[in-house]
């Protein structure tokens, strides 16, 4: 099953609609810093509409291992790690946005610090990805560390692989509770995955249980990706919702609740998909297997507005998540310690 061009189109038509209806929130909030952020991120995802869901995931990897200092962002350390920064992780596998964080950085200068523009902008690519319904406010004046550890970043962030007591004992150790844990996991409502952070669940021996009518759709699809990327590990969007008519009819998707034609946006589908068994990640699919997990994906399901909320409050909460490092700084260029 291909993804035709009339789809590809539809992502990026809505995405114009979406950049022209800017909510009031979002753009009464803050003075110069904050504008300046927002104009290069509604620019960046007009012209790439890929790098809106990487921003929003650049915050959680961010602030996940050692809080909110700019230390994903870094190519070098005066004393890297042996093994490597954090962008050299496995569980950093296809991290993007960090030329779009350059540019920003580029124009705010020293005053800004790299931890500030990664939370401001991922908060920016949520208003509008989701057409101003998930917004928030942020205090500045975080400060930028000066380590980044690839294995510390191994160690700290959740796998797709892993079981639900994982996924909770993981969010716990950061004071998230498992009802933050459902909210924040309908990020992946939006962005791409390597076949290879899913692939467990193409496989009869290892898989989860996932809808046999969209797996077989999604292992056709991902052999027709493997040669359009000509590589054997493409990018599969994550979304259902965002798969062309004819997939979604094959998968036999119900897709009462959800709009199929707001390609691309920040939505609850995630819940409607993950209650369908038809969701890419083993992380994503277990969560129906926890009681408490299990009953917040049907309120999810259920009440929009509500997971809007919940999920503005808990990108609050992570994008404050403190900086454990002992030694911070402005930095001046956001990939190197100064
Ligand atoms: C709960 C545990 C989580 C796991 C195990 C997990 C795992 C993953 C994996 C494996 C990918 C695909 C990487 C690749 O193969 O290219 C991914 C992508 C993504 N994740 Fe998560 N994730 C989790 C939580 C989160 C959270 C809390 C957020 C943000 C609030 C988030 C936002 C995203 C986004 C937006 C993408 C798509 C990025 C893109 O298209 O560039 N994830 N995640
Ligand atoms: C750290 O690693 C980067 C990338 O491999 C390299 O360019 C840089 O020179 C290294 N820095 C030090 C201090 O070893
Ligand atoms: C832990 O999370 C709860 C609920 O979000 C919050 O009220 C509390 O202040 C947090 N405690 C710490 C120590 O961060
Ligand atoms: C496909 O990838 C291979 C290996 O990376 C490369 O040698 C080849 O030139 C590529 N083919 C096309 C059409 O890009
Ligand atoms: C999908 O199914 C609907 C309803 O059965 C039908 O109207 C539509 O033509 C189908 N679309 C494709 C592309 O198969
Ligand atoms: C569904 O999405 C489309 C495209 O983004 C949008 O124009 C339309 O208003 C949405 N419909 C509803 C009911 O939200």
């Amino acid at each position: 099953m291909k993804l035709t061009r009339a789809v590809a189109g539809a992502a990026v038509l809505s995405l114009c609609v979406l950049l022209a209806v800017q909510p009031a929130a979002a753009a009464a909030a803050g003075g110069n810093v904050e504008g300046t952020v927002r104009e290069e991120v509604q620019k960046a995802i007009k012209a790439d509409p890929g790098v809106g869901p990487a921003l929003i995931r650049l915050v959680f990897h961010d602030c996940w291992v050692n809080g909110c200092d700019g230390s994903v962002l870094l190519d070098t350390t005066p004393s890297n790690s042996s093994s490597g920064v954090e962008k050299a992780a496995a569980n950093n596998i296809g991290l993007r946005g960090f030329e779009l964080i350059d540019a920003i950085k580029a124009k705010l200068g020293d005053a800004v610090s790299c931890a500030d523009i990664v939370v401001l902008a991922g908060r920016d690519a949520a208003a509008i990805l989701s057409r101003g319904r998930i917004t928030y406010a942020l205090k500045t004046g975080r400060r930028d560390g000066v380590v980044s550890s690839a294995a510390a970043a191994d160690a700290t962030l959740p796998q797709s692989t892993f079981e639900v007591s994982q996924l909770k004992g993981n969010f716990a150790k950061k004071n998230f509770t498992t009802e933050e844990l459902v909210v924040l996991s309908g990020a992946h409502a939006v962005g791409v995955s390597h076949l290879s952070s899913f692939k467990d669940r193409l496989n009869a021996a290892t898989a989860t249980p996932i809808d046999p009518s969209y797996a077989a759709a999604l292992a056709r699809d991902v052999e027709a990706l493997k040669g359009q990327q000509n590589t054997t590990d493409p990018t599969e969007r994550f979304n259902i919702r965002d798969m062309d008519a004819g997939f979604r009819n094959a998968s036999g998707f119900d897709a009462t609740g959800v709009n199929t034609t707001a390609v691309g946006v920040l939505d609850n589908s995630f819940y409607h998909a993950t209650l369908q068994n038809m969701v890419l990640l083993k992380s994503d699919w277990v969560l129906r297997t926890d009681g408490e997990a299990s009953g917040s994906l049907s309120d999810f399901r259920d009440d929009a507005a509500k997971w809007e909320a919940e999920f503005a409050a808990a990108m609050v909460k992570l994008s404050n998540l403190p900086a454990e490092g002992t030694r911070f700084e402005i930095r001046k260029s956001c990939r190197s310690t100064n």
